[in-house]
């Protein structure tokens, strides 16, 4: 067969699929539809109870300020609004980023701030200017599966390091670098989520962050500290960042996606100088520069909205969809399965009884018309599948309990079922790996 035959059988048969499957670089293997994205289709249907989504109520928010506030933007500041800006984002606005991140201990000067599209965005920009293949990057385990798949994208070495109900292990930590550092390889930075962890719920105690800013200063590696939730714990005040304690060693990322709005897309990295300025190159390549329409809307919510007083209302909502979960967890799951009490955020990590694969009942929990997020996509190594993920941010408490009903009765049989032909081994493969609509 002659060359251009070849070619164009191999596209005839590819086009079954994707005929560009062979072009793409190597790093696009890392690219692969993440089990929460699979899952927005099905979840959207109005019968399912979804505890799977992490959106915030953003119902909760004085809609109509809201609207007459962007209507005033653009006929007042229409000609700034609706305009180009520079890649380091609005100064305004970079200010009172600086006003949000002294509420949990940072001191930083609006120069020290990149604003984002949100603060996946910022994962992406890090990760870019960071990782070459086959770098490791240490993440808890179990880790935000947003951060996984930008990392997957660089082609990063993900190296799971354990956590317990106060967060991050620091001894995990040390034994985490010890081996990875006796192994010859590079550690380009550790990824943790400190509060309110999505997904496992938990909080780095207070007297753990010191011990963890200590072994990462004297191991010389960098942390990215990614804080979406700091501001949305029910009780006291929120935790010093470890941004607070060493402005050299941590890149902290925030982000308005909770506090305010996720459609908004407004986050921010707070570096030092040297990572700044590498990020500010990146944003700039990747968008020329961040929605001026957007960050102004956000400046001005905070500049004239009592956003205190509703982050406020929004921990009160939050706190009563958290305790109709746990109560609905209590009354329905207590003898099978162990689950993680969050103190704030949107999320509890759950243990299935031995031998039930989170994965492979996802299929018959949909048909039972509840959903969750598989454990398996918050691990980068395969773990996970003894674990699920709920989340109580959006639905109504009657329909948490009802989820939460309709949940126990799918892990019910599902015991049953282990009890009668066995837990699935092992590394064995579901066939639930991404599930579309159709699968479902
Ligand atoms: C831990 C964590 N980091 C980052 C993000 C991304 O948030 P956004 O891009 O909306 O700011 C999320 C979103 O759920 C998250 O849970």
């Amino acid at each position: 067969m002659s060359d251009g035959a070849r070619q164009t059988n191999s596209r005839v048969q590819g086009s079954r699929i994707d005929p560009y499957f062979d072009q793409y670089a190597e790093r696009a293997r890392g690219m692969v539809a993440s089990e929460i994205r699979a899952l927005f289709a099905v979840t959207a249907r109005p019968e399912i109870v979804s505890l799977a989504g992490g959106s915030p109520y953003v119902s909760a928010l004085p809609l109509d300020a809201v609207g007459e506030l962007v209507g005033k933007l653009v006929a007042d500041h229409g000609a700034t609004a609706l305009q180009y800006c520079t890649a380091q984002g609005d100064v305004g606005l970079r200010e009172k980023i600086c006003d949000v991140m002294s509420l949990e201990g940072i001191r930083a000067h609006p120069d020290d701030v990149v604003v984002t599209v949100g603060s996946q965005q910022a994962l992406d920009l890090i990760t870019r200017i960071f990782i070459d293949p086959g770098d490791v990057i240490l993440a808890e385990a179990p880790s935000y599966v947003g951060a996984l798949g930008s990392f997957a994208a660089y082609q990063a070495d993900v190296v799971h390091v354990p956590m317990d109900e106060d967060g991050l292990i620091p001894e995990a930590l040390e034994q985490a670098i010890e081996r990875v550092t006796a192994s010859g390889r590079r550690i380009k930075f550790l990824y943790t989520v400190p509060n309110h962890h999505n997904p496992a719920g938990v909080t780095l105690s207070e007297e753990r962050r010191p011990r963890i800013l200590q072994i990462c200063q004297s191991a010389g590696v960098l942390i990215l500290e990614d804080n979406p939730y700091g501001l949305l714990g029910f009780d006291g005040e929120p935790l010093r960042a470890l941004r607070a304690d060493d402005a050299e060693g941590v890149v902290y990322l925030g982000s308005f996606s909770k506090t305010f709005a996720s459609g908004v897309r407004v986050g921010w990295a707070t570096a030092p100088p040297a990572i700044r300025d590498k990020l500010i190159l990146a944003a700039e390549s990747a968008v020329l520069c961040h929605p001026m329409f957007s960050q102004l809307a956000v400046r001005e919510y905070f500049e004239t909205q009592p956003w205190q007083e509703q982050i406020k209302a929004f921990r009160e909502l939050y706190r009563q969809r958290r305790d109709a979960m746990l109560e609905s967890l209590d009354a329905q799951l207590s003898d099978s399965c162990y689950w993680t009490v969050p103190a704030g955020g949107f999320y509890v990590w759950l243990r299935l009884p031995e031998g039930v694969h989170s994965k492979a009942m996802l299929p018959r929990a949909v048909s039972s018309r509840v959903a969750y997020v598989p454990g398996t996509g918050f691990y980068a190594d395969g773990g996970g599948a003894d674990h699920l993920r709920l989340s109580y941010c959006f639905p109504e408490p009657d329909r948490i309990r009802e989820g939460v009903r309709r949940l126990a009765s799918v892990i019910e049989a599902e015991i049953d079922l282990t009890a009668t032909f066995g837990p699935i081994p092992p590394g064995h493969r579901t066939g639930a790996e991404t599930p579309g609509p159709g699968d479902l």
